[in-house]
């Protein structure tokens, strides 16, 4: 099964990505190494916009940055045409400091501070999407008398997805946004519409994460385009767009069964087309957020092996010289990877083993099984579809240094993150000796 688009093997059994064996890349950067299908994401970029479209409604494909994020990323996304969503002033910053247009960029988070609002200002962000009544307040003591920003307001529409199915409940307890069945939720839109400075354009939602049922999708949008009418009747506001997040699943491992997203986001239009209609509203602009499924599948992080450990319960363990560090999904939510030994693509994969890394933890776990052949020492163990949250999510843990991240395309590669060094570990500690 081919992960990304230029997945191959050479004829001597060594991985390739973008047009290089994976041997050839761990000479020249080491390992652990991120590797990113430069071609992969340009294609998935396209592939939604070119998606995500239908005759009668306005649309837009925005990156959800929080997945992968460096200099070359938002340069990347910027050439491919697609909007950006921070969620910081640090994913702020980076978008900006690489060129990347403050009027395309959405500013989220639940809990911006007073200083992330003034950044946000200070750049002139096209639109920040309020959280919380607490925010609304502080936005409007910063704004001055002729300055102004689009808003979208966060709702909670009692939907949560998750892979395989979606509740809808008025008890949702998500930390984010405010609810569709509380009352107050319609003062604070008044509240936002009725600010000279603020230009209320609608709302923001997002119900999970990894999602592989097109009805949670669809159920969303159908809530919240009943819930536009609502406002339309209740305080007569047109709202003028809506974001539905994002959410779409990926292909981790062979069980993993996910949407057709190009046939499915035509049909999800064709749904709120419909149901604006049906419902008599103005049909807005719609937007979603991918950040997984532009990214996910681009990347493999390539280790090395040191060895392996058959403990007294007869499980085997292969030993490799990343860490939940740099992999923190299996240990953060359970999820599952699939991994080979990619200097040796051509042996059978005989035996079942769990990937451990260097970390001190009992769920120090980058895949909790997979068979391979026999691993020995220095083999190339290869884990796919490590692009999205991988190296957004690395720490510092046991003072292990995060691995560099490269682009490769068409046979060549290129540094986009340098590794760290012990140097960076200490960089901001305050040496008392001194
Ligand atoms: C508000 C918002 N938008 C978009 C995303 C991207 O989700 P995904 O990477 O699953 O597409 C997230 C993920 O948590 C999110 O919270």
């Amino acid at each position: 099964m081919n992960y990304y688009s230029t997945q191959s093997t050479t004829k001597e059994g060594i991985l390739t990505i973008g047009g290089i064996d994976v041997a050839t890349l761990k000479q020249q950067y080491g390992t652990p190494l991120y590797i990113m299908d430069e071609a992969h994401i340009r294609e998935q970029c396209n592939w939604f916009k070119t998606g995500f479209t239908h005759n009668r409604v306005s649309t837009e494909v925005i990156y959800a940055s929080k997945a992968f994020l460096t200099l070359a990323m938002s340069r990347l996304v910027h050439e491919e045409g697609l909007s950006l969503d921070v969620v910081s002033g640090g994913e702020l910053y980076t978008a900006i400091k690489a060129g990347y247009p403050a009027q395309n960029i959405y500013f989220h988070g639940n809990n911006k501070s007073l200083t992330e609002l003034q950044e946000a200002l200070e750049v002139n962000v096209g639109t920040i999407i309020i959280d919380n009544p607490h925010e609304f307040n502080t936005l409007k003591s910063l704004l001055t008398a002729n300055q102004s920003v689009n808003i979208m307001l966060r709702l909670n529409p009692g939907i949560e997805a998750h892979t395989h199915e979606y509740i809808a409940t008025t008890k949702n307890d998500s930390k984010f946004g405010l609810s569709i069945f509380d009352e107050t939720t319609m003062d604070l839109i008044q509240a936002i519409a009725s600010t000279p400075q603020l230009h209320f354009k609608g709302f923001h939602s997002h119900i999970g994460s990894q999602i592989f049922e097109e009805s949670s999708f669809t159920a969303h949008a159908e809530a919240i385009l009943k819930y536009v009418k609502a406002v339309k009747d209740t305080l007569g506001i047109t709202v003028e767009a809506i974001n539905l997040g994002g959410g779409f699943g990926v292909r981790y491992t062979a069980d993993d069964q996910p949407i057709d997203n190009q046939a499915f986001l035509h049909r999800m239009l064709e749904v709120i087309s419909a149901t604006s209609d049906t419902l008599g509203i103005t049909l807005p602009h719609v937007m979603i957020e991918p950040g997984r499924a532009i990214v996910a599948n681009a990347g493999i992080t390539l280790y090395e092996v040191g060895t392996t450990k058959q403990v007294y319960s007869q499980k085997r363990y292969v030993f490799v010289d990343g860490s939940m560090a740099d992999h923190l999904r299996t240990s953060l939510y359970q999820a599952n990877y699939h991994g080979v030994l990619a200097n040796r693509m051509h042996e059978e994969a005989s035996h079942d083993y769990t990937v451990t890394g260097k970390a001190c933890e009992s769920g120090d776990i980058i895949i909790r099984n997979v068979k391979l052949p026999h691993p020995k020492t220095h083999d190339l163990l290869a884990v796919f579809s490590t692009g999205a949250y991988h190296y957004s999510m690395a720490s510092n843990y046991n003072r292990l240094t995060r691995p560099p991240v490269i682009f490769v395309k068409d046979g060549t590669s290129r540094l986009v993150v340098r590794g760290e060094t012990y140097a960076d570990l200490i960089r901001y500690d305050v040496d008392d000796a001194q």
